[in-house]
């Protein structure tokens, strides 16, 4: 009986540590920026600039959506319903209800809005960009280490 009570305990730790552990690791990916980010866009869609503005915590990071929030695929939009739509969305949201976007207008600078246009506009050259970078850095540690 006494074996059982500590099995029960362990297993209620494990439930207990996974799901934080899990947090605490979706935290960490999330608020550390990676030095490679080189479109300021970038920068403001995944939500270092304002975590509140971070289109990604809806949208998802590359942008097909999130099952978490009521985020829609957009990796389309700025081709079906062109640049100055989504324009208006960024500023002043779409959507009502529970389900609707929120607007930035107070939250970014015109300038800002430009670069995330340019940047879910251009996205996928950026981000196969940063990933050729990434792997080639990657490359270049392989080397290093065999060397030593
Ligand atoms: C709090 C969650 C949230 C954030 C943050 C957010 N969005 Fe949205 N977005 C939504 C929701 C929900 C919709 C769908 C609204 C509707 O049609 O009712 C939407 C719609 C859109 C659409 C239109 C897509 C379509 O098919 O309707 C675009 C484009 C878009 N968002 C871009 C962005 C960008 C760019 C950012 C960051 C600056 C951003 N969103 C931030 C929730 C969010």
């Amino acid at each position: 009986m006494k074996k059982l009570q500590s099995k029960h305990k362990k297993l209620l730790a494990l439930l207990l540590f996974l799901p934080g552990t899990i947090l605490f690791l979706t935290f960490i990916s999330q608020t550390t920026a990676p030095e490679d980010i080189k479109h300021p866009g970038q920068y403001i869609y995944l939500g270092y600039k304002d975590p509140d503005v971070g289109c990604a915590r809806c949208h998802g990071k590359t942008g097909r959506g999130s099952w978490l929030s009521d985020g829609p695929d957009i990796r389309d939009s700025i081709r079906k319903e062109g640049r100055d739509r989504v324009r208006e969305y960024i500023l002043h949201g779409k959507g009502e209800g529970d389900d609707a976007m929120p607007g930035f207008a107070d939250k970014l600078t015109e300038e800002e809005v430009e670069q995330v246009l340019e940047y879910i506009t251009y996205w996928e050259k950026i981000d196969s960009l940063v990933q050729a970078r990434e792997s080639a850095n990657g490359m270049q540690e392989d080397q290093n280490a065999q060397r030593r």
